[in-house]
């Protein structure tokens, strides 16, 4: 998968160095329960028991991993999950709107899936953005779903999912 700027491709090993740049750094990870990354859970994020499942999002000027995009099953037949995650000295740019289309492409042309479904916080203004460009449906608003350990809080989120239909309608 890639455009003009971008190349996706699953994550490897050697690309340690850049996902530890972003994994580790608190204004990324802002909006993820687990908190930030050390070296020790960036290698296992990078050598899973199953089949890898994070596209690296590699800028081609640069040639280096900015963040990745998540695609993976969602408990019913052809259905998936889809996540972003961006180095913040890249936010804002377009780059994760750019990678997101390139995966939904992929998801419902090459998977073949019947519905993508995506989450954020309401509070994560670009995230939400990136879910409304894409053409998806906000589905639902869960109140105090996810507790957050560091700041002993409840999270809202927002649900977002697209058809096929839908997508091919788009
Ligand atoms: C969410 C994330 C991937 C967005 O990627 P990005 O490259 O910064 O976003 P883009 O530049 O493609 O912009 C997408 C849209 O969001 C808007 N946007 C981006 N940053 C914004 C900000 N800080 N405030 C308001 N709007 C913002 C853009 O203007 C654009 O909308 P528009 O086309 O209507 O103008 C990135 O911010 C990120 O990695 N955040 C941390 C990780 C995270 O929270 N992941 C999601 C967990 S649910």
């Amino acid at each position: 998968m890639e455009n003009d700027v971008i190349k996706l491709r699953k994550l490897e090993p050697r690309d340690f160095n850049d996902v530890l740049e972003y994994m580790s750094d608190p204004i990324t990870m802002t909006y993820f329960v687990e908190g930030i990354y050390n070296e020790e859970r960036v290698n296992k994020f990078l050598n899973p028991d199953k089949e890898q499942e994070h596209f690296g999002i590699i800028l081609k000027k640069e040639n280096k991993v900015i963040g990745h995009i998540d695609l993976h099953d969602w408990f019913m037949k052809d259905t998936y999950e889809i996540g972003w995650m961006l180095n913040s000295n890249y936010f804002n740019q377009g780059y994760g709107f750019m990678a997101a289309k390139l995966v939904l492409d992929y998801a419902f042309n090459k998977l073949k899936a019947h519905r993508v479904i995506a989450t954020c916080q309401p509070e994560n203004i670009a995230s939400k953005r990136i879910c409304e460009k894409l053409g998806m449906r906000l589905e639902g608003l869960f109140k105090k779903c996810i507790y957050n350990q560091r700041d002993d809080n409840w999270w809202d989120e927002l649900f977002f999912a697209i058809l096929k239909d839908e997508y091919y309608e788009n």
